[in-house]
């Protein structure tokens, strides 16, 4: 990742809710030889344990699940505007059925921790799993959330991981 400088995740200038449900992310999990990316808006970014964290969400029918799952480090890949397209491919295709990595058009490049990331994102977070749980029905208090998000049961797994690097584009254009 030679065209990124390492920050803080505490650097990161930029509204959580804003990032993640607006701007849409990449999960990736897997290797150079391996590995798979969906689109997710549904997350977290904050701070637990004394680390900082990032939540994700993933339903168990996606292909990702099965690669978050066996690898102990997972990236999140942030875009600007521009490349929308390729973040609805990765988010109605399944790496199960199609090569996203050639309909979508965005380049993987390795991570510190052998992970997987892109080189048009203009920030990645490498996290690496601390804690893994399926969303438990009997703990909802009282609301409409089941009935309205998950009608099939099928409830997310949710994965908390500490944000071991934060990288950021170096340019001024750093889309
Ligand atoms: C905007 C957007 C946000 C999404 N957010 C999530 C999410 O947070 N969790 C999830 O499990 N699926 C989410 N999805 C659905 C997956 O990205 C989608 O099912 C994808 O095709 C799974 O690919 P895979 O089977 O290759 O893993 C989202 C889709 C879109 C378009």
């Amino acid at each position: 990742m030679e065209n990124y400088e390492k920050i803080s995740a505490e650097g990161v200038n930029e509204n959580a809710a804003k990032l993640i449900g607006q701007g849409w992310m990449l999960i990736t999990a897997g290797n150079e030889k391996l590995f798979n990316s969906m689109t997710a808006s549904w997350g977290t970014l904050g701070h637990l344990w004394n680390k900082n964290i990032a939540t994700i969400f993933i339903r168990p029918q996606r292909y990702t699940k099965e690669f978050v799952d066996k690898e102990s480090v997972f990236t999140l890949s942030f875009f600007k505007e521009i490349y929308r397209p390729a973040l609805q491919i990765y988010g109605t295709k399944s790496g199960r059925d199609c090569d996203k990595v050639k309909e979508a058009g965005i380049t993987p490049i390795a991570t510190p921790n052998a992970s997987i990331a892109f080189s048009q994102a203009y920030m990645v977070m490498e996290c690496k799993k601390l804690y893994a749980a399926t969303i438990n029905e009997s703990s909802f208090l009282g609301s409409s959330i089941v009935s309205e998000i998950y009608p099939q049961k099928d409830f997310h797994d949710f994965y908390i991981g500490e944000i071991l690097g934060t990288y950021i584009k170096i340019g001024k254009n750093n889309g």
